[in-house]
């Protein structure tokens, strides 16, 4: 599916300058569609070659959308000009909002932010795309947790069209406000959410990943079938299995027990142990060319 097309009068942002720490496949999301909306992108890796993979990558959806005259050269050019490397995190420093989407882990995420406060501008906002760490956690690492939000997208953030904004217990209202707007004005449906675990999506997505496993664990009948039932009967875009394989164990079975665990070992949200399994086979999915399914040249191999 094509994500490249701009609005042909992009909204106005209440920011104009966006960091993105972490470049991977959810940073290089975000910096597309914030580039789309009219903003100037920094983005920052810890990775030597990282931002320029992807800057390659979001210049081949621009250049895949011209050809498909969603958007026009000029566009393109526009759009590719707005993003800008920063080699250094110093660079980040002209930023009025930072998102991050670095390793999920609490400690690496506070260290980032402590030393961002020492960068940015004190008006700047912090933003943390966690998916299962808590946001007022991250932000008792800074000086001003005020100041620090969950900005919270979905893989892949350009067609997955909404995005949670979780203020911490001591973010600023006025904070959560911009940063709501900033989400509309990226294209994407904004839900507000508490700082809760899994916040809104990830609590109600876990019932089906979790008894999809079950089922699985049960015997009852292989991957593909139970992704298609949920499909045609359930009315989702993509089953558990594939959405797993999408999301990569690594990522996924770390959400599971993060959830689990913060809700004091509720049986409703336990993990299931294959997935532990799966992971330490290396069955990671899309990234590592297995995982629930096969995939060559990145098309899951599935039996008719
Ligand atoms: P990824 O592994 O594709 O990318 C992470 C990038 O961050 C890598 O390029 C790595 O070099 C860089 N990095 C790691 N630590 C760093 C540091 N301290 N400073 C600078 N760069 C650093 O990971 P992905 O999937 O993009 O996830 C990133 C974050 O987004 C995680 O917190 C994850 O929980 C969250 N998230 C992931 C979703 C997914 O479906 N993959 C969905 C929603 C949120």
């Amino acid at each position: 599916t094509d994500t490249s097309s701009t609005p042909a009068h992009a909204p106005s942002t209440p920011f104009r300058t966006l960091g993105i720490v972490g470049t991977g496949a959810m940073g290089r999301g975000i910096a597309q569609i914030a580039a789309q909306a009219g903003l100037t992108v920094y983005l920052h890796d810890q990775r030597e070659g990282a931002v320029a993979e992807a800057r390659e990558f979001i210049a081949g959806i621009w250049a895949r959308g011209v050809q498909k005259q969603r958007l026009n050269e000029v566009e393109a050019e526009r759009h590719s000009a707005s993003l800008k490397e920063a080699a250094k995190l110093a660079e980040l420093a002209e930023c009025d909002i930072v998102v991050e989407a670095i390793v999920e882990k609490l400690e690496a995420k506070q260290a980032l932010f402590q030393q961002l406060e020492e960068i940015l501008d004190d008006r700047a906002v912090l933003a943390t795309n966690t998916s299962s760490l808590s946001v007022t956690a991250i932000a008792s690492a800074c000086r001003n947790p005020a100041r620090v939000v969950g900005f919270h997208f979905f893989n892949p953030v350009p067609l997955m069209k909404s995005v949670e904004v979780i203020p911490g217990l001591r973010t600023a209202p006025e904070v959560t406000e911009r940063v709501a707007a900033l989400g509309k004005a990226m294209g994407h449906f904004t839900a507000r959410a508490t700082d809760t675990p899994g916040f809104l999506v990830n609590h109600a997505g876990r019932a089906y990943g979790t008894e999809a496993l079950r089922i699985l664990g049960e015997s009852v009948t292989d991957p593909a079938t139970i992704d298609r039932i949920l499909v045609d009967q359930g009315g989702f875009r993509m089953g558990p299995f594939s959405l797993l394989d999408l999301t990569g164990l690594d990522v996924s079975h770390a959400v599971m027990e993060s959830i689990y665990h913060q809700y004091y070992e509720e049986p409703r949200f336990r993990p299931s142990p294959l997935t532990r399994q799966r992971l330490t086979a290396g069955l990671l999915g899309r990234k590592s060319g297995a995982g629930f399914y096969r995939y060559v040249d990145g098309k899951p191999q599935v039996a008719d």
